[in-house]
């Protein structure tokens, strides 16, 4: 039997195939789970939808994190389809295209409160909608993705680190919260990997070339590495794992110079 069989999952953030949301989608289908995936707006539907039908029936509905309307459908729908919820993985983050490019002291407040809404709160929001269904199924697993930018400064990260540092506090309190209810809630903290909204920070291939030089591992991280630690969390194998940060960067984290 393969370490996802008969449970179902939820994975927010799949904008395309480069996307590591997809990867984890990927992997734990692969794995025997059932996914609904969740794309963000028509301009993706296609590209998720396209996605999908490599999946063994999955369910795929809009949801942009921040409408509460849509955030409550999704549970709905995953209620009637899939009766309970076993995990779920957000990959959800954005701040504004002149956050990510003007020096910091510059960072506006709604550009602050789109960063922190989208990119930290969406995970209390989610994990609220995901807990009645969770407790139906005896537990669950929670997934996020942050990256180092939490706690060190890279050039243009920004505001989307001080939304990383939230969402990784955020991590911890869930974990508080939910775990009398045996539900766990872990991050992966990410190396640089060439997607979409890595695309949105400039200057990201040279943060890509610092990590290739300086990693103890002398290379840079791929999205399948990072889902194949992601069900290392969603599995029963990380069953006493719960409110950690585990840095899949090569080693990068470590370095000092
Ligand atoms: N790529 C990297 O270098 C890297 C490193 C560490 C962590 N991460 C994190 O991994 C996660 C996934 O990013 P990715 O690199 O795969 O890029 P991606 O662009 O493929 O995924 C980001 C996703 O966020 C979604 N999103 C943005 N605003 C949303 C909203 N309002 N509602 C719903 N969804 C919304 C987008 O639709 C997209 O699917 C992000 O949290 C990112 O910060 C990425």
């Amino acid at each position: 039997m393969s370490s996802l069989s008969g449970k179902f999952g939820l994975i927010v953030g799949v904008a395309n195939k480069r996307s590591i949301a997809w990867a984890i989608a990927q992997a734990v289908s692969a794995a025997g789970a059932r996914v609904a995936l969740t794309f963000q707006g028509e301009r993706l539907e296609e590209n998720v939808r396209e996605l999908a039908e490599g999946l063994t029936d999955p369910l795929v509905l809009p949801l942009d994190v921040t409408d509460d309307g849509q955030i409550a459908r999704v549970f709905e729908e995953i209620e009637r389809t899939f009766g309970g919820l076993d995990f779920l993985v957000h990959g959800a983050a954005f701040a504004p295209r002149d956050e990510l490019t003007n020096p910091f002291s510059q960072t506006s407040r709604e550009g602050f409160k789109t960063a922190l809404d989208i990119s930290a709160y969406s995970l209390i929001a989610l994990s609220r909608g995901a807990l009645p269904l969770m407790e139906r199924r005896g537990g669950g697993s929670i997934l996020t993705l942050t990256y180092l930018g939490s706690d060190r400064v890279f050039p243009n990260y920004n505001v989307m680190g001080v939304a990383k540092a939230a969402l990784e506090s955020t991590v911890r309190y869930l974990a508080a919260d939910l775990g009398p209810k045996n539900i766990r809630v872990n991050a992966i903290s990410a190396g640089p990997i060439k997607t979409l909204a890595a695309a949105g920070v400039s200057g990201f291939s040279n943060i890509l070339q610092i990590y290739r030089d300086r990693a103890p591992l002398r290379r840079n991280v791929d999205t399948a590495e990072v889902a194949d630690a992601a069900m290392f969390l969603l599995s029963d194998a990380g069953r006493a794992v719960t409110a950690e940060v585990l840095m899949v960067d090569g080693g990068y984290h470590a370095t000092g110079m």
